[in-house]
């Protein structure tokens, strides 16, 4: 069943055109690689409270994610209470702001700065957001990594043929993880879905994590596929996740804002050196 939004917020037929100021969302425009757009305020500390949010929503709706930089960053009450504008928002053991840094003594692999294999969020909350809504507070210099990657697997879907398409429809798969951090538990998901606003083919998957390579592990088991393909299946859709057609590796910038579409994307996380400052603060918006 589609949400309420799919009707308040069409996909527009036409994107905007490069450079060039909208009205209702002023600023310079510039498409992303290999999807995404990326919105420059025409003046430095403007107030991203004052865009038109269904506006933005049709961008995401179009682009998968949107990045808006030259706007001032809002306190964490304030990012958040914003948040609330753009739908209900899902709040965890820590509220409803995760602040992404380096922890001492990291239980999570999160929390750390190494990398982040690909997942989706909210796969074992009660509900899964419907926005990433991503504030940089400090970011890596330049060539320092810690950029978060996206996959586009819409995309993916698209250029499967209709052999693959068939035995990914009959997949189904378990995950399993100790909740360590504000997630965890066991859930079993289909490998192909509908987005629920869209109505576009999705891929939802989470690759394994390691025990012996990374703190808090997530293991997986698939389902509706011969025992003997399992290892051949998860290494030529892991390949296809990092090809440069379906991945856009964002790397960030202080005050950047970015939305990512929770429903098409999976995300992850490059490492980066162990000096670099790197805080990002997230919220989940269902
Ligand atoms: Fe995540």
């Amino acid at each position: 069943m589609k949400s309420p939004a799919a009707t308040l917020n069409p996909i527009p037929q036409t994107p905007p055109p490069a450079s060039t100021s909208i009205d209702c969302c002023p600023g310079t425009y510039r498409a992303l690689s290999p999807f995404g757009l990326l919105l420059e305020a025409n003046n430095s500390g403007s107030d991203i409270r004052e865009l038109a949010l269904t506006h933005l929503c049709q961008l995401i709706w179009k682009y998968r994610l949107i990045v808006l930089r030259g706007f001032s960053p809002l306190e964490q009450e304030a990012l958040s209470d914003y948040c609330a504008t753009w739908g209900e928002i899902l709040s965890w053991n820590f509220g409803t702001v995760l602040n992404l840094v380096v922890h001492d003594n990291p239980e999570n692999y999160l929390f750390t700065n190494g990398n982040v294999p690909f997942h989706w969020d909210g796969a074992f909350a009660t509900a899964v957001p419907r926005f990433l809504f991503f504030q940089c507070l400090e970011a890596p210099a330049l060539g320092n990594g810690g950029e978060t990657l996206f996959c586009d697997t819409t995309q993916i879907w698209q250029d499967a043929n209709s052999l693959q398409r068939e035995v990914w429809k009959k997949i189904e798969i378990t995950y399993r993880t100790q909740k360590v951090a504000h997630y965890g538990g066991k859930i079993t998901v289909p490998l192909v879905s509908e987005h629920p606003i869209t109505g576009e083919t999705t891929l939802r998957f989470a690759e394994p994590v390691d025990p012996y390579n990374y703190l808090n592990p997530i293991f997986l088991e698939v389902a509706g596929l011969p025992a003997q393909q399992h290892e051949q299946f998860l290494r030529q859709l892991i390949i296809k996740l990092y090809l440069p057609q379906n991945c856009l590796a964002h790397e960030w910038q202080p005050g950047d804002i970015l939305v990512a579409d929770n429903h098409a994307l999976l995300h992850g996380r490059h490492p980066f050196k162990s000096k670099s400052s790197r805080h990002l603060q997230r919220v989940h918006i269902i």
